[in-house]
């Protein structure tokens, strides 16, 4: 059996696990909303129409700020058409997903379900199809308490204080071509350096992302956020990182191994930004928000899902209802390590998505809400990742990748939070074949004992939870994992993740 070992050091901080690192994102697209977080016919629904099945579900996942209301939707959207009398809103084309949106749920329904499920938001304004003036409007109506216009037509829509929203995405993959308003890098910098500074001066306070790349693999890629920060460094706060990855071609080797690809995407990232801060001799840094990343089977929306034809918009159709297997978890635990093992630089993260939509939770119209194999890594990652993620001293084999190379067969992250004692490794075992003797020299944490273990691993390593078996994948304790001495040890299953708490 191979083995890694592992060295814990509570001095060797990376940077503070920010909340907002467990971000997640809610579009107007497919089943997310209606159907999804909204069904007001639902045996479990509330009096404004919200499924109370799956605000239980999105509690326990343990998600802090929502990103809100696109993704590729917002490009289109008119805020105004979200808020005020129900009745007279108005029903829109969305372009992006070529859906009709009835607007039922807007700014206010969202604010409420937020409050039930205990997140923050953070909007997004539209930069592809509208501008300046539109995000100035949207922001004096969220954040300015009253005496305006905007701000009065709020409290006449039934909510007296001000919304108080802190994070502000400055438009969404304005690099891509499928976007609605899609630019070159000059063009976007410079309009969201306009609209930053505008910003602003309406709410010094707010908290502003600038788009970066929709994908590492952009032909842009790079060059965007060079130039796009040499217009709007001084401006923001964040740049944004979008990825998403998938098993192709049954090379499951190269996709068990796709934190790799994300761990050099950031790296570059911010190796770019600190460049724009030396040539222009800035003294701020600007961090990074990932506020996409998931598993996403975007081969399949290509060529199953799409949706087409003048006279087919429908409301809330089945989109991007990707089914995860114990696979696609090890990827996505292995992507939350990749986010720890930088918190330095990613201040900010948002899983994409949240209900139905490539969504850790899946609801039946009318029936239940079951947990997907990603809900677990994302919720016990959550509740367990406290203080300071800590570098670690790795060594473990590695393999042969199609797609990256030779690279190691664990990856591993441990955060240290002095203030309860308690210490969290989270690890995933890549190998396709083999367990892995685990050790971990833990002797300057102290006098530490194993305080709880999961692991998420199965003989089938595509089983997937679904309507017919919801409980089918669900991680396990880990009993191997044991503590003598200064170490822990313990067995990684094959294509496994794995969270051990020590205190
Ligand atoms: O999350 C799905 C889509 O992926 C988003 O709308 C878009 O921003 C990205 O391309």
């Amino acid at each position: 059996m191979p083995s890694a070992r592992l060295t814990i050091d509570p001095r060797s901080t990376i940077g503070p696990i920010r909340r907002r690192l467990f971000g997640g994102f809610v579009e107007h697209l497919g089943r997310h909303v209606y159907d999804g977080i909204h069904e007001p016919g639902h045996p479990t629904a509330d009096t404004e129409g919200f499924r109370q099945d799956v605000i239980e579900l999105v509690r326990e996942l343990g998600v802090s700020t929502i990103r809100y209301p696109g993704g590729n939707f917002v490009s289109g959207f008119r805020w105004e058409d979200s808020v005020g009398p129900r009745e007279e809103r108005p029903r829109r084309l969305d372009l992006a997903w070529h859906s009709t949106e009835t607007n039922e749920v807007g700014l206010h329904e969202f604010s409420d379900w937020l409050e039930k499920v205990g997140s923050d938001m953070m909007l997004a304004v539209n930069l592809g199809t509208r501008g300046t003036l539109e995000a100035l409007d949207l922001l004096e109506y969220a954040n300015i308490a009253g005496g305006t216009a905007l701000s009065q037509q709020r409290i006449a829509n039934g909510r007296t204080d001000a919304f108080g929203v802190k994070m502000w995405c400055l438009g969404n993959e304005m690099d891509g071509p499928w976007q609605l308003g899609h630019r070159s890098a000059d063009d976007y910098g410079k309009l969201a350096s306009r609209t930053a500074k505008a910003m602003r001066q309406l709410d010094p306070s707010v908290e502003l992302v600038v788009c970066g790349s929709s994908s590492a693999h952009m032909p842009t890629f790079g060059e965007w956020e060079r130039v796009v920060l040499s217009h709007t460094y001084e401006d923001v706060d964040y740049i944004s990182c979008h990825a998403y990855y998938e098993e192709k071609n049954g090379d499951l080797g190269s996709f068990l191994a796709s934190a790799v690809d994300m761990d050099g995407f950031i790296e570059t990232v911010v190796a770019t930004a600190d460049h724009v801060k030396a040539v222009l001799g800035s003294d701020k840094s600007v961090n990074i928000s990932f506020d996409e990343w998931n598993v996403w089977y975007l081969s399949r929306f290509q060529n199953v899902d799409k949706i087409e034809g003048l006279d087919n918009w429908p409301v809330a159709p089945r989109l991007l209802e990707d089914v995860y297997s114990v696979a696609d978890a090890v990827v996505f635990g292995n992507l939350m390590i990749s986010l720890l093992k930088h918190s330095d630089r990613v201040t900010s993260a948002s899983l994409a998505q949240l209900v139905n939509v490539i969504a850790p939770i899946m609801t039946e119209p009318g029936g239940p809400a079951w947990r997907q194999t990603t809900f677990f890594p994302f919720s016990i990652t959550s509740r367990l990742a406290g203080g300071e993620a800590l570098e670690l001293k790795l060594d473990a084999p590695t393999y042969e990748t199609k797609e990256y190379g030779v690279v190691p067969l664990v990856d591993a992250v441990a955060t240290h939070d002095a203030s309860t004692g308690r210490t969290a490794v989270f690890l995933v075992n890549r190998s396709v074949e083999e367990a892995v003797t685990l050790t971990v020299d833990v002797g300057s944490l102290g006098e530490v004992s194993v305080l709880e273990t999961h692991t998420l691993a199965d003989d089938d390593v595509y089983a997937k939870n679904t309507l017919a078996e919801p409980t089918r994948v669900a991680p396990r304790p880990n009993d191997t994992a044991r503590i003598d001495g200064r170490e822990l040890t313990a067995t990684l299953p094959p294509v496994s993740w794995t969270a051990i708490s020590l205190g």
